[in-house]
């Protein structure tokens, strides 16, 4: 009986491990973020406001093209469209900095060639007259959304900070430039 039992356990850890490639963990937290958008080809423009690192990294689906630091910068807190043009600039513990600057839908990302910080580092995000600061320091996670998550799940929002935001309510939202994909999340005007 105890054999049976252990054989059952056994084979059934198996057959998870062969049917999610070694850690269903890892690959439930890629399903959860779903499918490609139609219309929105594997690039640059993709996946706003998704922790990009998830995938971008040396163990993920993306592992050709991995980033040290990814992001998207909204609108408003109340807003899921992204904003370009926006500057991030970020610091890192032994003082070294970098500045880039958000796509049409808000993402930016960093290729390991071109900054590959030592964390913690500090962030910040500015444009035209407008600036907000990170007061805390960012630990080690590479994608800003590991804890700004889209407050458009009111679950979500009660353990996360919500997106990475820009504008106040009564701050006039610049117009965004022609874009080849809807730079709002979820479509939409
Ligand atoms: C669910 C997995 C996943 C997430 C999340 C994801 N990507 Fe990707 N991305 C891919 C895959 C797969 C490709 C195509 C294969 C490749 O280029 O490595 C790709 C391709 C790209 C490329 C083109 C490759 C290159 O080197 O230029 C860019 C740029 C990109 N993604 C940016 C982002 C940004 C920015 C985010 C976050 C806002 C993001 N991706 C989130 C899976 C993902
Ligand atoms: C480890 C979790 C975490 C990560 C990762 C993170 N943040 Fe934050 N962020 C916070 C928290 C918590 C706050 C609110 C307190 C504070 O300002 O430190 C915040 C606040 C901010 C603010 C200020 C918001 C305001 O209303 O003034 C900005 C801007 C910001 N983050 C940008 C970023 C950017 C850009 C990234 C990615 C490069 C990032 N954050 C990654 C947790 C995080």
């Amino acid at each position: 009986m105890r054999q049976l039992f252990f054989i059952v356990l056994v084979s059934s850890l198996v057959l998870a491990g062969i049917g999610a490639c070694g850690d269903p963990v890892y690959d439930a937290q890629i399903k959860s973020l779903g499918d490609e958008q139609a219309n929105v080809p594997q690039g640059e423009f993709h996946r706003a406001g998704q922790p990009c690192e998830l995938c971008h990294s040396s163990s993920g689906p993306a592992s050709a093209s991995p980033f040290t630091v990814a992001g998207t910068i909204f609108a408003q807190q109340a807003s899921a469209i992204g904003v370009d043009g926006v500057t991030v600039a970020m610091t890192d513990t032994t003082g070294s900095s970098f500045v880039t600057k958000t796509n049409c839908v808000g993402n930016f990302f960093v290729r390991p060639g071109q900054w590959d910080p030592a964390f913690p580092i500090l962030a910040r995000i500015v444009r035209d007259n407008r600036s907000r600061t990170m007061q805390g320091q960012i630990g080690r996670e590479r994608s800003c959304a590991n804890c700004h998550k889209d407050p458009f799940s009111s679950y979500e929002r009660l353990s996360s900070v919500g997106h990475v935001y820009l504008y106040s309510p009564d701050d006039v939202v610049p117009t965004p430039p022609t874009c080849p994909v809807n730079p709002r999340v979820g479509g939409g005007n």
